[in-house]
């Protein structure tokens, strides 16, 4: 009998004439997800880091639907939780304890109180919280500490979570500190971890957060592994570059083989916007175009209330005009419906846009939905997965019974 081989090619985008089918069954405003260029990327961190010490938890406050939850668990990926929920959709959509992640900040110790009960793995990120921790668990449950290794990185400044002046992790100059702790409740500290930031491009952060971490790693003997965060950048403009994930891969491996402290230690990495960022496109239909002497604006079915990226960050959004992919290249500028200032483009360069067309907005898969609110009394978008080229509905679209869910009407 023959052996029947089949050849799956992975879709790296899908194609406008996928997106406006997709639009036009599901409706818009419509976020898409290609769960092939999910596992793409997957492929990409686990063949650059070719050990068996790596490990990748997917950082998952970019977009938990658990649909997604479980595509990522299916492929291998463990996963990284920044609230207590988190870890209960995480382990709701499966995920085993010990392939949860669970790095907090600024949190009261009763979400630790709890994530122990759950099992799961632990990042602390304050001193309090330690001498909390140590105090009821002792040694008995080995635990992670974050530590604010002092290095300006990431993006714009809302990104960037590694400087001397942020919030985040234990700063090392309070080694001492810590070291204290840690001696008087005899502390199982098995996990260092740092995050610097969100969209970094350059490697030499994490090198320069590593050289921090290895210079203290000698007073942890207990340690397992090195959490060296995520925030590896994506492109999101025309010629823009990612991360080189190999150059990345080659030099941090290269740094951890040669220290005899940490040679035998694994590397853990926390991605969110690597994995799905670039799976994710934003439909939206143009309501009205408005011409004025400063712009012509088009206005979408949308606002921040959907996609805040551009509002908050700066952030840049491809767009493209799915409707009339040969009209003439002119200006416009994409606004939303929200009672404020919702700017998603300036000026930007497109094919005619006419009242309407469908306008897709690409890299929205990460921070996208995630962040999306009923501001305006607006109706959350729905979800919809892609996999093996077959669409589902993953979330369907809010109704007006949704916008009253949770009040009390006497
Ligand atoms: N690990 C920790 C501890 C984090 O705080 C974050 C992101 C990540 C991992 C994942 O970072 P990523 O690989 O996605 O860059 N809403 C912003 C990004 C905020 C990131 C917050 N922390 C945006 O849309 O640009």
């Amino acid at each position: 009998m023959k052996t029947a081989f089949f050849y799956f090619r992975m879709t790296e985008q899908l194609s406008r004439e996928q997106l406006l089918q997709l639009a036009n069954e599901f409706g818009t405003p419509l976020y898409i997800y290609n769960a092939d260029k999910i596992e793409i990327q997957y492929n990409r961190l686990t063949s650059a880091f070719k050990n068996n010490k790596t490990r990748f938890f997917y950082a998952c406050k970019a977009l938990t639907n658990i649909n997604i939850l479980k595509f990522v668990k299916s492929i291998g990926c463990s996963v990284d939780c920044s609230s207590i929920n988190e870890v209960k959709l995480a382990l709701f959509a499966g995920f085993e304890p010990s392939n949860v992640l669970y790095t907090s900040n600024g949190i009261g110790f009763e979400e630790i109180e709890e994530a122990q009960s759950l099992g799961v793995i632990i990042n602390i990120d304050s001193l309090s919280n330690l001498k909390k921790f140590g105090e009821k668990y002792g040694s008995s449950y080995p635990v992670g500490v974050r530590l604010r290794p002092n290095i300006m990185a990431g993006g714009n400044l809302k990104i960037a979570t590694g400087h001397d002046k942020s919030k985040f992790g234990i700063p090392v100059e309070q080694l001492e500190e810590l070291l204290q702790i840690i001696t008087h409740y005899q502390i199982n500290i098995t996990n260092l971890h740092m995050h610097t930031g969100s969209d970094i491009k350059d490697a030499d952060v994490f090198l320069r957060g590593i050289e921090v971490l290895f210079d203290i790693v000698p007073h942890f003997p207990n340690l397992t592994s090195i959490d060296l965060g995520g925030g590896f950048k994506v492109a999101y403009k025309e010629g823009d570059s990612a991360i080189d994930i190999d150059n990345l891969a080659a030099r941090v491996m290269a740094a951890f083989d040669n220290n005899e402290h940490t040679k035998n230690l694994e590397i853990w990495f926390e991605p969110g916007k690597f994995l799905v960022s670039e799976c994710g496109y934003f439909i939206t239909k143009v309501n009205v175009i408005k011409e004025t002497a400063a712009a012509t604006f088009a206005g979408v079915n949308s606002g921040f209330n959907h996609l805040i990226r551009p509002m908050f960050y700066d952030a840049y959004h491809r767009i493209e005009n799915l409707s009339n992919p040969d009209g003439e290249i002119k200006e416009f500028s994409i606004t939303g419906y929200i009672c404020e200032t919702d700017t998603f483009a300036w000026q930007r360069p497109m094919n005619e846009v006419r009242e309407g067309d469908l306008l897709v907005f690409y890299n929205a898969g990460a921070y996208g939905y995630e962040m999306s609110s009923n501001y305006n009394s607006r109706y959350k978008p729905a979800e919809v997965l892609v996999r093996n080229g077959k669409p589902k509905l993953i979330r369907k679209r809010d109704n007006f019974e949704d916008l009253l869910s949770g009040q009390i009407i006497d």
